[in-house]
């Protein structure tokens, strides 16, 4: 079976590279490794590809790429996908990092790419903006998040770790609380991607950070309830949500089967569970703006 390991990178189509560039590079802090006529590569300040942008009308996130195990064979993945009646292609990257990926899509249209054993990437010189450890995760939403979810579950050995009614379903692949989210809402689309900053002290100075480039947050500071992450959201030139994150619940132990015990936590253990849509949820901070609410519908 197949076994997501960690996310890799998030492609997005936009309507202007450059403004786009500049906030992933100036706000985000993320290195340009590479650039072409179209394409632009942006990685980590510890050399891993976050995000990966191309020229186009739209502005919408084209692309995720997950990494697998090295022991994986890319043929034997190809037919475990085909059994499950997914159209795949296996190609020899172009990409900064990837010698080789295995491409199909989910349901909701998004093409995943999987790899192995990706190189690091040349970091190149120094960046400003809040420079994130590392791509956290992406929020869609969808029209029918049980049913992405069970895709993720079945296709890429996603594993549950939160429900909020039957509405928002968080999914793990590896110790971190959630890699992908889905939220319902009438129209598919990109609901947030995620960076986690070192930690708390980090997660602040990205909010001043924001605040000498004029950029709005939109939410937060703020604990929220399932993931126990402290969070804040801004919007990037093509109005898309972006998320700076840190403390968010680990499961070290899935055997065991909860959250490693934080002193934040309500439930002791802290295991997955529904959360209850009717109640406060967030364990602190300000409730989400309308601007932030107008995102999911
Ligand atoms: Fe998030």
């Amino acid at each position: 079976m197949i076994k997501a390991k960690r996310i890799g990178h998030a492609t997005f189509s936009t309507p202007d590279l450059d403004r786009l560039v500049e906030h992933y590079q100036e706000v985000v802090g993320l290195h340009l490794v590479a650039r072409d006529g179209n394409s632009a590569y942006l990685a980590s300040n510890a050399g891993q590809l976050a995000v990966v942008l191309e020229a186009s009308d739209g502005a919408e996130c084209t692309r995720l790429s997950f990494e697998v195990s090295p022991r994986m064979d890319f043929a034997e993945m190809a037919r475990d996908l085909s059994t499950l009646g997914l159209k795949c292609e296996q190609r020899t990257d172009d990409r900064p990092g990837l010698a080789r990926v295995l491409s199909f899509k989910d349901p909701k249209g998004t093409t995943i790419e999987l790899f192995s054993e990706p190189l690091f990437v040349s970091k190149g010189k120094a960046v400003g903006g809040a420079t994130p450890l590392k791509l956290g995760h992406l929020a869609f939403a969808v029209p029918n998040p049980r049913a992405m979810a069970e895709f993720y579950e079945q296709v890429l050995g996603f594993r549950t770790s939160d429900w909020i009614g039957d509405f928002f379903v968080f999914l793990r692949c590896n110790v971190d609380h959630h890699t992908v989210n889905f939220i319902r809402a009438p129209q598919t689309r990109m609901h947030h991607i995620a960076f986690e900053m070192r930690d708390a002290a980090h997660l602040h100075n990205s909010c001043d950070l924001l605040g000498q480039k004029r950029v709005e947050i939109v939410w937060g500071p703020v604990r929220h309830g399932p993931g126990h992450n402290v969070a804040t959201y801004h919007r990037n030139p093509d109005n898309q949500m972006i998320e700076f994150f840190a403390e968010l619940d680990r499961m070290t132990d899935e055997e065991n089967g909860f959250f490693d015990p934080r002193p934040w936590h309500r439930d002791l253990p802290q295991r997955p569970k529904v959360w209850d849509p009717t109640q406060q949820r967030d364990m602190w901070g300000m409730r989400p703006s309308q601007a932030f609410l107008d995102f999911a519908r």
